[in-house]
């Protein structure tokens, strides 16, 4: 059997099947700034645009890339474009986890038939030199899933490998930025998980929907007594495709003293469930915090405290479980403010900033893994902490 039949087979037993992360499609006030923030802070490459100038009469869009990581930036250019009244009520955000799948019009089909409500029918966007096709779902809140099939030019190795444009009406993107960008690497290689914040007494609806609608399994599961302070508390589970191509883990507030995080964000975020964060993969995370404060992101601090207690904490779990203690200088872990959490499998590095935007809505995690699958419970409870220090200066707490 070729490649091609055994393909075709699988996408006939499993028309959800995921390729890839296709992209992940931001909507934000305005693309063409936004663009250079993510390229100089995190350093991503400005890789292609679609604008009047090249055909796009109602958005703009701006295609950033890193390693396997494709952000797509889209303002609205008319005032009737759906995203322009998502904006006035959301701000910037993520509004859409497009997924690479071999037909998504089947895909599509089969999502509906399990229960997905429709956000986008199938649509054809082609030229002479191939064709992709989009067709989108609903999931929690604001956000979508597009599921994007691609062929000829526009085939995702193509894209992947830099040659190829990503639909019709992009073009090639030439800056300074992209020539500083690739002297100077982050190292972020592929979206390793995508939180979403749902309302109290809604994350089992839609660990429900993930398993029902996209065939996805759980993960993990947390419960309030691993996620807590003494104020504020979130309950989570996480959610993965079959091939573990993507992790989707669901947050919901929990009761505490004081608002929880998953609270303020719901409430910038006109109560309407959304992306909190992207993960985002590195193999050195050291190489990578270091380069991106070097560039001015704002990471979340913690207190030096949190390094009085962790190596205990992390070395002895490891070695309990037969692995060596975590390899990376442990001053320098201290010094660049990382966090480190382990379980049976090994540890993780993980480092969260401080939101991306002016409303205390998305932000990213920069993380590493050395065997470990988890998600850094060990560090909520710092974590919560520090953000609640972050939610008192907003006045938020
Ligand atoms: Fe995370």
């Amino acid at each position: 059997m070729t490649t091609a039949t055994t393909t075709a087979a699988a996408t006939a037993a499993d028309p959800l099947a995921l390729h890839d992360v296709d992209h992940v499609r931001f909507y934000v006030g305005n693309a063409k700034q936004a663009a250079y923030f993510y390229a100089h802070t995190f350093g991503f490459r400005v890789d292609q645009i679609a604008d009047l100038t090249t055909g796009s009469r109602d958005e703009a869009d701006y295609l950033l890339t890193q390693g396997n990581i494709r952000l797509l930036l889209t303002t609205p250019l008319t005032k009737d474009h759906p995203a322009a009244d998502e904006i006035r009520r959301f701000g910037d955000g993520v509004k859409d986890i497009a997924l690479t799948v071999e037909d998504a019009v089947a895909a599509y089909e089969q999502a509906i038939k399990n229960g997905a409500e429709p956000w986008g029918e199938p649509r054809e966007i082609s030229d002479d030199r191939g064709t992709v096709v989009v067709a989108s779902i609903k999931t929690y809140g604001r956000a979508v899933h597009t599921f994007v099939s691609r062929t000829g030019h526009y085939a995702l190795d193509n894209v992947k490998k830099g040659g190829a444009e990503f639909m019709p009406v992009f073009k090639k993107f030439e800056s300074p930025v992209n020539d500083y960008n690739a002297k100077n690497p982050c190292g972020l290689m592929y979206v390793d998980h995508c939180v979403g914040n749902v309302e109290e007494g809604k994350m089992n609806h839609w660990v429900q929907w993930y398993e029902d609608v996209m065939g996805f399994k759980m993960f993990k599961h947390f419960d309030d007594k691993d996620i807590s302070t003494e104020y504020s508390a979130l309950m989570s589970k996480v959610m993965a495709s079959g091939n573990h191509l993507i992790k989707m883990p669901i947050n919901e507030p929990a009761e505490g003293k004081k608002k929880s995080q998953i609270q303020e964000y719901l409430e910038w975020h006109d109560m309407t469930p959304g992306v909190q964060h992207l993960a985002l993969r590195t193999d050195d995370e050291l190489k990578s915090v270091a380069a991106l404060r070097s560039r001015g992101v704002d990471f979340l601090n913690l207190p030096d405290s949190y390094y009085d207690i962790v190596w205990e904490r992390v070395n002895s779990t490891l070695i309990q479980h037969g692995h060596d203690p975590v390899k990376e200088d442990h001053t320098r872990i201290k010094d660049l403010g990382i966090l480190v959490d382990a379980d049976d499998e090994g540890y993780l590095l993980q480092l969260f900033t401080k939101p991306l935007q002016d409303r205390p809505t998305l932000f990213f995690e920069i993380i590493s893994r050395h065997g470990s699958q988890s998600f850094g419970k060990g560090n909520f409870k710092a974590l919560f902490e520090a953000l609640e220090l972050e939610q008192e200066r907003r006045g938020n707490l």
